[in-house]
């Protein structure tokens, strides 16, 4: 099955990408936003997540009602993956939590794994890849590879801003993952940073600059 690339358009997610990309948002603000983000993305996310039919006995009779049939795996990319766990999974509660580290080198701006923990049902979950940031690509690709070698098989990839040179190299490598962004910007600086981006992510959430 290909994936397919989804770039939202919500007037709520506008006004709040409008206030993080600000460089006068504190930390405050920032970490508060990126979060809602989360939470407004999660639920066009999950649209189409498989569900079963089941019998529920209400007060007054049964009811044909659907519940979700798979898991569902939230694996932030740290640091700044982190921002968006709690947005999204205050909408699905249910969802269990990997962990992966992953930094990019400021020179040759490729990824490194320095710490990695999922949960056992990845194999036979949804899971949701979160990196706010999708830059060259090297660590949302790195995160896929990783996941894909522990047995994961539905894999979708959820983010606030992407370059057209991180897109492309996820749909490249992996063209079965749907990629889901609040906003798809212009290019990459020199720096490989995402132009107009919003600076450093994992900075603004952590106020570590
Ligand atoms: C940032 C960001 C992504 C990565 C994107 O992380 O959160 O993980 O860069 O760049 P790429 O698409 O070119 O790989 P960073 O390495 O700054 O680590 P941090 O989250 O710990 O700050
Ligand atoms: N990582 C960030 O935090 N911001 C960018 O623009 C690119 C990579």
């Amino acid at each position: 099955m290909s994936g397919k690339l989804v770039v939202f358009n919500h007037p709520l997610i506008h006004h709040k990408m409008s206030l993080i990309r600000d460089e006068k948002t504190g930390t405050k603000d920032f970490r508060q936003t990126v979060s809602e983000i989360g939470m407004l993305m999660a639920y066009e996310v999950t649209r189409d997540l498989p569900t079963k039919k089941v019998e529920v006995k209400t007060p007054v009779g049964i009811a044909e009602s659907y519940i979700l049939k798979k898991g569902v795996v939230v694996v932030p990319i740290l640091r700044a993956g982190l921002g968006m766990v709690d947005g999204i999974t205050t909408l699905i509660p249910t969802a269990k939590v990997g962990h992966l580290g992953v930094y990019r080198d400021e020179v040759t701006l490729e990824p490194h794994e320095y710490y990695a923990k999922f949960p056992s049902i990845i194999t036979d979950a949804i899971v949701l890849v979160v990196d706010p940031m999708l830059a060259t690509g090297g660590s949302v690709k790195h995160a896929i590879d990783v996941l894909k070698a522990k047995g994961a098989k539905n894999i979708s990839y959820v983010g606030l801003v992407g370059a057209p040179e991180g897109v492309k190299k996820i749909q490249d490598s992996h063209p079965d993952v749907n990629i889901y962004l609040a906003a798809l910007d212009e290019r990459l600086n020199e720096k490989g940073y995402i132009v107009p981006g919003l600076g450093d992510c994992g900075d603004r959430l952590f106020g570590t600059k």
